[in-house]
């Protein structure tokens, strides 16, 4: 049958070509830890393997077991989680390890039903779990996977339509053996060959039976729709300092936009309108932060403040400049950091060597 020595090609070609990540167990006869692969699927949920590598080698290090980590301190968890985004991810993150520490014995499911019920995990994750961690024959499906069905099978058309038949392929071509290889092997065809734009299909094991290829349409299929440009929002960040070096931050309410994470008080860009954490002597920065959010582009002003050493800020958080550390805060506010840090250093600090 087509599919079966379709799947069976490309596991060739896996064992072959495969990315040596670090949540990968390539020894056959290893059995994975559902909790790295649960760990790895959230993380890679919008982000790229490379980015992740390094985010899940911490992780696991501080944390080695979902116990510990739904154990672990929320604030310490979301400052290792900074730079990788999506802050709603990692409260789910650790509200998932909670939840299967607590009341499910440090166990994952691998019932279907039973993983989609957790916070974080929606119908792709699940199968990912199942298939790499379970040896369950689950057809993962994410948008690599469709762009690589759509194209080998040439489906084409209106989008409804063709989401089903996509799904239906993808399930025929899941093999009963090594499920979890197949669903990995397709996420590295898909991110690595049979990408979005100049797919390599001279590299590519599917390539002549890709009925896109034979055609010669893979660079049309799946049809791009053209997305109107994004909204631009504006906003200001507030970056204080006190004379003894302490910075002046903010934990974001839970929910809504970089929710639950520490930085900079700032308005405007996240709805909320508000004037500056306190009186002081507000200067603007000529220079402008921009950030790209998934529904829209960000530019925000910095304005800067030195305050006297024994002020207090009822909402905010003074840290001290011993514990303070850029690296912690969300790609966002640590842009704006850099825009002020300049002009708020103290004598015989410098920009990298920060205290
Ligand atoms: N993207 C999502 N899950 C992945 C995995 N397990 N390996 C590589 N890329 C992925």
């Amino acid at each position: 049958m087509r599919e079966e020595s379709l799947s069976g090609v490309l596991l060739d070609w896996y064992d072959r070509n495969g990315r040596e990540l670090p949540w990968r167990v390539r020894d056959p006869d290893a059995t994975p830890d559902p909790y790295r692969v649960w760990l790895s699927e959230i993380m890679l949920q919008q982000t790229v393997a490379a980015t992740v590598c390094p985010y899940f080698e911490r992780f696991v290090e501080l944390w080695p077991t979902v116990r510990d980590l739904a154990s672990a301190d929320d604030g310490l968890v979301m400052s290792e989680w900074a730079g990788l985004g999506y802050y709603a991810r990692a409260r789910r993150l650790l509200e998932c390890a909670r939840v299967v520490a607590f009341e499910m014995d440090g166990l994952f499911p691998r019932d279907r039903a039973a993983l989609e019920s957790l916070p974080g995990i929606g119908s792709y994750t699940a199968a990912a779990i199942r298939a790499i961690a379970f040896g369950e024959p689950a057809a993962v499906v994410d948008g690599n996977v469709k762009r690589v069905m759509a194209r080998v099978h040439l489906i084409e058309g209106e989008p409804a339509s063709a989401s089903r038949l996509i799904a239906e392929q993808a399930a025929a071509m899941t093999p009963r053996e090594r499920p979890g290889d197949y669903a990995q092997a397709i996420m590295d065809l898909g991110a690595t060959v049979c990408r979005p734009r100049n797919p390599r299909c001279g590299s590519c094991p599917w390539e002549a039976d890709c009925l896109a290829r034979r055609e010669g349409v893979q660079d049309r299929i799946p049809e791009r729709l053209r997305r109107p440009g994004k909204p631009l929002r504006t906003g200001t960040a507030y970056v204080a300092r006190r004379d003894d070096g302490a910075w002046l931050l903010e934990r974001r309410p839970d929910g809504g936009l970089l929710g639950g994470t520490l930085g900079w008080p700032s308005s405007g860009w996240d709805g909320r309108h508000r004037g500056p954490p306190c009186s002081a002597d507000w200067r603007s920065l000529d220079a402008e932060v921009r950030h790209v959010f998934t529904h829209f582009d960000l530019r925000m002003e910095v304005k800067i403040a030195r305050l006297p050493a024994g002020a207090s800020v009822p909402a905010g958080r003074f840290i001290s400049s011993e514990s303070f550390d850029p690296e912690s805060l969300p790609s966002l506010m640590r842009k704006a950091y850099a825009a002020a840090h300049p002009f708020l250093r103290r004598n015989g600090e410098t920009a990298d060597a920060e205290g």
